[in-house]
């Protein structure tokens, strides 16, 4: 009798176009650093065979910007996303969304998962983050930026003091970034940018937490605002190698996952900015299926 595996799929979920910039990543990882249980945390590894998995994209564009929201509405619409994926035969859902890691990752991995999904995944994108900006505690005085949600829930401050005591990070709030961003008003953007990185660089950071997923589209306008003697941590650079660990450690999970190199991109309401923003960052024009939230 043939062996019967259930195949599965792994999501990767934004609110908007951030997470875009993850998936690009993450499909063309040849090789990062390091994933921990309750977030995508842990270990350094290679980031290879990342391309050969099934993958859904959803990006919650309808009700975009997440950044302004209260916990309980990036709860509900972070749940429903979740939800979906899973229906769409998801076994592992990344919420490549600072936001919704900061104010709702919690609660689905303590509450929604063990009541409902208790075999699936979730996992989030703060803690190793925040790994890496603090290299083995190589680095003392870090600075975030973020939406205001995610600022205002001091999450990456909560975070670094249990991995470094000694270390101090300074949050910023940039709530204008992301709707510009997400309108390709990107030269706006980068004029905006100065004035939420100034007081940053007033308190001599070592580093600097790229806190949005949406931010890694101008982190070259951000790496020049900054020099070169701060580090600009990009979760593009290293969730890749994140993911692929994680799914190294946990074979219970990896062996559910297909992989036959699909791709679907979803988005709850469509726009041509964000098409055309799409088309810049994966080089070719992707097919997008509105999904009715
Ligand atoms: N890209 C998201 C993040 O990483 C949130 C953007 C928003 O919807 O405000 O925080």
């Amino acid at each position: 009798m043939k062996n019967i595996i259930s195949e599965g799929k792994i999501g990767i979920f934004d609110s908007g176009l951030g997470g875009l910039v993850i998936a690009k990543a993450i499909f063309s990882a040849k090789g990062s650093p390091r994933i921990r249980e309750s977030e995508a945390g842990g270990p350094a590894s290679g980031g290879k065979n990342l391309s050969s998995y099934d993958y859904v994209y959803l990006g919650d564009t309808k009700w975009l910007p997440y950044g302004n929201k209260s916990a309980g509405q990036v709860y509900k619409y972070t749940s429903r996303a979740i939800k979906y994926l899973f229906d769409q035969d998801c076994q592992l859902v990344i919420l490549a969304c600072n936001t919704a890691s900061a104010l709702a990752l919690r609660k689905i991995q303590q509450e929604y998962l063990p009541k409902f999904y208790p075999g699936k995944r979730v996992l989030g994108v703060v803690i190793p983050t925040l790994e890496e900006a603090d290299k083995n505690h190589k680095r003392k005085i870090i600075g975030v930026i973020g939406t205001s949600a995610t600022i205002r829930s001091h999450i990456y401050k909560k975070e670094l003091i249990k991995i470094d005591a000694k270390a101090k990070i300074f949050e910023v709030a940039a709530p204008k970034l992301v709707p510009l961003i997400e309108r390709n008003s990107l030269q706006l953007a980068e004029k905006t940018l100065g004035l939420y990185l100034q007081p940053l660089l007033k308190h001599n950071i070592e580093a600097l937490i790229l806190g949005c997923t949406h931010y890694p589209i101008l982190e070259q306008q951000i790496k020049k605002l900054v020099g070169k003697n701060i580090k600009v941590v990009s979760q593009t650079d290293f969730l890749p190698g994140k993911l692929s660990n994680y799914l190294k450690r946990h074979p219970e999970i990896s062996k559910k996952l297909s992989k036959h190199h699909q791709r679907t991109f979803l988005v709850t309401k469509y726009n041509r900015e964000f098409g055309e923003v799409a088309k810049r960052l994966f080089g070719r024009k992707l097919k997008f299926e509105v999904v009715p939230f």
